[in-house]
């Protein structure tokens, strides 16, 4: 079976010339090939992007019997464990994200807010006129101190660091070694693969102690962590999870939470920053406590500049997808980032206007930062959440310029789009008047900011 036209010449040129500018890559293909089109990366082997939205909802809501997204992350196990949810697929996954699901949801991410305003306030306080800061490594911080206290419940800031190093240092393992087993093997404490390994058990040690000194707590039934909800859920079997269930699902929440919503939040800085009348818009908006700007400013950064360009489906059988019979075996793209720039879709699309937000909803599956269907993003009510109190506070308590004429370049980092040099900033002043309003609130006054 013919696959989609797309991109010929050599793999490797291919590839170098998506990981140097993703975007423009892909709209260029889509542009030229149509909403369905095969590229061929580098240590992926083919893959159909689809730009259709009728297919793509098919994709996330249809029959999902021959499409599994796992077993693509399966790479990811040495450091996220067999029991992740990212690399499981039926049943097993299903069990596990139904597990997952409520701590995300509803009431439990207003008590999330109040984690993510105070590590936010303590994170830009710290910021001194003159300095010069890379924003994605400040948002970083900030994400990982969200997840340690919302999600693994630790409080004291010496646990906090000790785990950020502990789980840094696992997290930031090269693609490469964990591809390649040979390279993975321990040979002693001096070879890739011995460090590797020590690291992973330093980690696990610190997430296993979290674990049974919640399991030991008196107080469980009176925290709402993420950890002490997983301590108490049940399956339908009326099963708990193991500790090494909850160790993998602990260090996929932070793989997959910490550094995507940072990511996203540099980006976000790195339009207004560019851009006056958005900021001076997006500046009232934190001034007067109105969230729901805020959270569109989010929303539109993150059409613009999905963290994820597609999400990833393989074919168990042979199937039809927007016209075109795919053989079993295809990796199917789900292209977020081009549903996202379609102008049957979006008004003048390539404009930044998170106004176009505030007029109500999209229509459906137009925007689709967070995926869909049974895989959709179990984080994506903490990352909005996160992304509406960190603009806040910034936005509220100082002035940031960007320190190159020119938007940092968006690269391919790992599987994620980023920015090139994480949005560099310098800090110009502290705005006189700290305090943002209270979310929801309104106080017009806080917004008369004046140079320190
Ligand atoms: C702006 C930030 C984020 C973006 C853009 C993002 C995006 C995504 C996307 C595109 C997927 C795949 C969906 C699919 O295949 O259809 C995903 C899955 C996932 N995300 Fe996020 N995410 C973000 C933040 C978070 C956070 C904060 C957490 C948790 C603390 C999280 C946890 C997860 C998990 C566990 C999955 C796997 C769900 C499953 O396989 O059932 N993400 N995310």
């Amino acid at each position: 079976m013919p696959l989609p036209p797309g991109p010929r010449g050599p793999v490797a040129v291919v590839s170098a010339r998506f990981a140097h500018r993703p975007l423009d890559r892909l709209v260029q293909w889509h542009r030229r090939y149509g909403d369905v089109f095969t590229v061929r990366l580098l240590g992926f082997g083919p893959g159909v992007y689809v730009a259709d939205p009728d297919a793509v909802r098919q994709l996330f809501t249809g029959d999902q019997s021959d499409l599994l997204a796992g077993e693509a992350n399966s790479v990811l196990i040495p450091v996220l464990g067999e029991h992740s949810v990212l690399v499981l697929d039926g049943p097993r996954h299903l069990r596990q994200r139904k597990l997952l699901l409520p701590p995300f949801q509803g009431p439990r991410v207003a008590g999330f807010r109040e984690i993510i305003r105070d590590a936010a306030e303590r994170e830009v306080d710290r910021w001194r006129p003159g300095d010069e800061l890379v924003l994605r490594e400040r948002m970083r911080a900030v994400g990982f101190e969200v997840i340690c206290r919302a999600v693994f419940g630790v409080r004291e800031p010496a646990r906090v660091e000790a785990l950020r190093v502990a789980l840094s240092a696992v997290l930031d393992t090269s693609a490469l070694l964990l591809a390649d087993e040979r390279l993975r093997a321990d040979h002693g404490r001096f070879s890739p693969g011995g460090r590797f390994a020590r690291r992973l058990a330093v980690a696990d040690r610190l997430v296993h102690a979290e674990i049974a000194e919640r399991r030991r707590a008196g107080d469980l039934d009176a925290r709402d962590d993420v950890l002490s909800l997983l301590l108490r859920a049940r399956d339908e079997d009326g099963q708990a999870l193991s500790d090494a269930e909850l160790r993998d699902e602990l260090v996929t929440l932070l793989a997959a939470g910490h550094e995507t919503t940072a990511t996203a939040l540099a980006f976000a800085f790195e339009f207004l920053l560019r851009d006056p009348a958005a900021l001076a818009r997006a500046r009232a908006a934190a001034a007067d406590g109105d969230d729901a700007h805020l959270e569109a400013v989010g929303r539109e950064t993150l059409r613009l500049r999905p963290v994820l360009d597609a999400t990833e489906r393989t074919l168990t059988r042979p199937r039809e997808v927007a016209g075109f019979e795919l053989p079993a075996g295809v990796r199917v793209y789900p292209a977020i980032a081009l549903i996202h720039r379609r102008p049957d879709l979006h008004d003048d699309p390539l404009a930044f206007r998170p106004e176009r937000f505030a007029a109500g909803e999209t229509p459906p599956y137009s925007w689709l930062p967070f995926g869909g269907g049974i895989r959709r993003c179990i984080g994506a009510p903490l990352a909005q959440a996160e992304i509406v109190e960190v603009l806040r506070v910034a936005l509220s308590r100082v002035e940031l310029l960007p320190r190159t004429a020119r938007p940092d370049p968006v690269v391919l980092r790992g599987i994620t789009i980023a920015p090139r040099d994480g949005v560099r900033v310098r800090v110009v002043r502290r705005l006189s008047r700290p305090r943002a309003a209270a979310p929801g609130g309104s106080s017009r006054s806080s917004s008369s900011a004046a140079p320190r």
